[in-house]
């Protein structure tokens, strides 16, 4: 498809820098099949369906209200801590493909398999050592040695281990934003889990913290598999490999994001990823 050289999607692409795709063979991760999903009589998610490729960056974009921390939420059954949701369809992970969303599954295990960050940097009011252990304990981890080394390798894979591996015993509190957040990452990659979803994470940042972040998100795919929300369309061009644009509670778009940014197929998509409307 032949772009119109004077369209804005196509002036975006020129000023966008893309993220490289990686090598190698796509494997699907997860797959999601029909998903809808009710906060009590309110139907949130009206029947998304889309794969999440392993060991990629998948972005979902949208205008704010469409439904983007419902789905991702869905990942990781943080909804069921509220009562009257309800969900239909599934998120079948692969190998296994165990659907998350069932009933059947304790959601206990399901938050061991997907790790979860949140917009604004949440660690827990203890040393550093202990938001990242956190995890470790629920997996039953308690042989000092092998904590000491989970926590190295996960505070190492977040980017924050040379900044803080001589004050672990410190209150994540004394941390600056940026490195709260990265401490959450490793609280979340710390169980070695298939996915990470990430809401935001860097919407609280200053930009110095913000490029930390994604120059982390780009070096964390080659083990783990990301779902990101982000309202930064530069952002998501940056860093994803696959864009999810919803609107409404629907999936709208769904496509590699040089596609989504540069040869959108529907009019909503392209009107959002220019900035005509959201
Ligand atoms: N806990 C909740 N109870 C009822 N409705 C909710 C709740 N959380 C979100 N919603 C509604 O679900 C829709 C999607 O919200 P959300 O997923 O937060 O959107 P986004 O992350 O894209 O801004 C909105 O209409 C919002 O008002
Ligand atoms: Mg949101």
């Amino acid at each position: 498809m032949t772009m119109n050289p004077t369209s804005p999607a196509c002036q975006l692409s020129i000023e966008m820098p893309l993220a490289e795709a990686p090598e190698g063979p796509q494997i699907v991760r997860a797959s999601v099949k029909d998903l809808k999903f009710w906060y009590g009589k309110f139907q949130a998610l009206h029947g998304v369906s889309m794969p999440v490729w392993d060991r990629r960056v998948t972005a979902i974009i949208g205008p704010s209200g469409c439904g983007k921390s419902t789905f991702l939420r869905c990942f990781n059954r943080i909804h069921d801590l509220y009562p009257g949701v309800r969900y239909e369809g599934s998120i079948e992970l692969a190998p296994e493909n165990v659907n998350l969303v069932s009933r059947t599954i304790d959601p206990i295990l399901v938050r061991l398999l997907v790790g979860m960050v949140f917009q604004k940097p949440n660690p827990f009011p203890k040393s550093i050592y202990e938001n990242v252990a956190a995890g470790l304990y629920v997996r039953g981890i308690r042989n000092k040695g092998e904590l000491d080394g989970r926590i190295e390798k996960a505070l190492r894979q977040a980017a924050l281990w040379d900044e803080v591996k001589d004050q672990l015993n410190k209150s994540a509190y004394e941390l600056s934003g940026g490195q709260q957040q990265r401490l959450c990452i490793a609280r979340a990659l710390a169980p070695e889990p298939k996915l990470l979803l990430l809401d935001e994470p860097t919407s609280a940042l200053d930009p110095i913290a913000t490029a930390k972040i994604e120059d982390l998100i780009n070096q964390l795919v080659t083990d783990v598999t990301i779902l990101i929300v982000t309202h930064n369309m530069a952002q998501a061009a940056r860093i994803s490999h696959h864009t999810a644009f919803m609107h409404l509670g629907e999936l709208v778009e769904y496509g590699d994001t040089q596609q989504i940014f540069t040869t959108p197929k529907v009019a909503q998509t392209q009107d959002y990823v220019t900035g005509r409307f959201g």
